[in-house]
């Protein structure tokens, strides 16, 4: 029994009521696509703060605070001191890319944080060697991947990512594993035949069929070796019924899509504050440019479509226009993105926003957002890793909508709408983190 949550739960709880078992061991984070911006900036941000050369800024998990009902008092207890989350000394990294740069050469090329900034951790990236890409161009025109697996089948590459997945594992000694695609986003895809049921996916890969996109080879490996799967980007991967039921079979979480960062977050803040005060909107025109790799692969038509209809979907399911004809009825929406090289990941996004007032009288919010994607992206990676396995850990498998907060496009139950307000999805998730550990949740208003 060690850490401060054990001392605070054994004072104050009964053991028994604590769903999530302890994390004890190693846990190793396999990242897909290691070698670009987001991946190098949340490892080495990871490797940097453990060694206590930087601080965790924007990672919930790290800093957060948890309050507690404990009778009629409420007690606000700092997050990771009540909450058995994996220590950052305990993690061990790894991955694959389809370029061949080792940690620090990826890092440096990624240019998002300084050369002096990645000094002190310099060795341990240069150790973080990708393993070889499964890749088909087709997903990804933009890119020319070098350092890829090859194998007749889809399936062959998916049995090489497996015996990938148990080698790191065995070899670095860790207790159990999270994988999380921080890859390219793939050309839109809509479910096909081929996405119904495992039977069918398994056949389909057998036969190589290109409806099976490089990404659900990763799941697939992810689920069948019991490792947890996260999706950053908005490709399809898990989000169809074959992966329900390889999850259920085999007892595994998964959760995604897209990881809610700049401007999607902004929608889910402005979005549910208009309808709380319940002015109208007609119109909101959102429009980026972004230098990186991500940028360049999103100027491909296909690409930006998959990424279009994550970010499209946000306003519309907050703000429910049936229910409010007058307000929502009819609003123009649209989302740009430009490739605009010398800007490289310090994206900076315009949003215009038309809203009506009172009698119907307009008026405009602009908003001119100068951020740095993968400085908003790198903790969110973190804390989805460390809730990932949590949930694992306590014996939750399938899809984990509680997670949803963290994504532009958060996957739900077939039927059901998805939940987009960031404090419905703040408070979703600090309940179910009271629920694993056997306290009380508290209602939205209490809390
Ligand atoms: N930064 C953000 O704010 C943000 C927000 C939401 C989603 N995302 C998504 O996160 C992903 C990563 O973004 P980034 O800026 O790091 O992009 P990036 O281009 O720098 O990195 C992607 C990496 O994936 C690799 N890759 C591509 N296909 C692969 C495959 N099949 N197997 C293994 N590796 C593969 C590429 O070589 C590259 O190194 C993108 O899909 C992006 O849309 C980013």
């Amino acid at each position: 029994m060690r850490n401060a949550y054990l001392a605070f739960f054994k004072e104050n709880n009964n053991m028994e009521n604590m769903l999530v078992k302890e994390a004890q061991g190693k846990l190793g984070v396999l990242v897909v696509g290691v070698g670009g911006a987001v991946a190098t900036t949340f490892i080495a941000g990871t490797l940097a703060v453990r060694k206590g050369l930087a601080k965790p800024i924007g990672s919930m998990t790290q800093l957060s605070h948890l309050k507690l009902k404990k009778g009629n008092q409420i007690i606000s207890k700092k997050l990771s001191d009540v909450v058995p989350l994996t220590q950052l000394n305990d993690i061990v990294f790894g991955g694959w890319d389809i370029f061949p740069e080792n940690g620090y050469e990826a890092a440096l090329h990624a240019e998002v944080l300084l050369a002096k900034d990645l000094d002190g951790i310099r060795d341990e990236l240069k150790t973080i060697r990708p393993m070889k890409g499964v890749f088909d161009q087709n997903y990804v025109k933009r890119l020319n991947g070098t350092w890829i697996k090859s194998g007749e089948t889809r399936w062959d590459m998916v049995e090489q990512l497996r015996e990938d997945i148990r080698s790191f594992k065995k070899e670095n000694g860790c207790d159990r594993l999270v994988i999380i695609w921080a890859g390219s986003t793939e050309i839109f895809q809509k479910e096909s035949a081929a996405h119904q049921s495992l039977a069918s996916l398994e056949t389909a890969m057998r036969a190589n069929d290109t409806e099976v996109a490089p990404s659900v080879c990763y799941a697939y490996a992810a689920l069948s070796e019991g490792v947890p799967y996260i999706n950053g980007a908005p490709n399809l991967t898990v989000d169809f019924p074959a992966m329900d039921e390889l999850a259920a079979k085999t007892g595994v979480a998964f959760c995604g899509k897209d990881f809610k960062t700049g401007q999607t977050l902004l929608k889910t803040v402005l979005a549910p504050m208009f309808k709380t005060r319940m002015l109208g909107l007609e119109g909101w025109f959102s429009t980026n440019i972004l230098g990186n790799r991500d940028g360049e692969v999103l100027d491909e038509p296909g690409n930006f479509k998959t990424k279009e209809e994550s970010k499209l979907s946000v306003i519309e399911s907050i703000l429910v226009a049936d229910d409010y004809p007058d307000l929502y009825s009819d609003i123009y929406h649209k989302v740009r993105i430009n490739y605009y090289p010398p800007r490289k990941d310090n994206k900076e996004s315009w949003d215009n926003i038309d809203l009506v007032g009172w009698l119907g009288y307009p008026m405009q919010m602009k908003i001119n957002f100068l951020c740095r994607d993968s400085i908003l992206a790198a903790p969110l990676c973190l804390d989805l890793v460390l809730l990932t396995d949590l949930a694992q850990r306590s014996g939750l498998s399938g899809m984990q909508t509680w997670l949803g907060f963290y994504f532009k496009s958060p996957m739900h139950v077939p039927g059901k709408l998805p939940v987009h307000d960031i404090f419905v999805q703040y408070d979703v998730l600090k309940n179910k983190l009271r629920e694993l550990i056997g306290e009380e949740t508290f209602l939205l208003e209490e809390n």
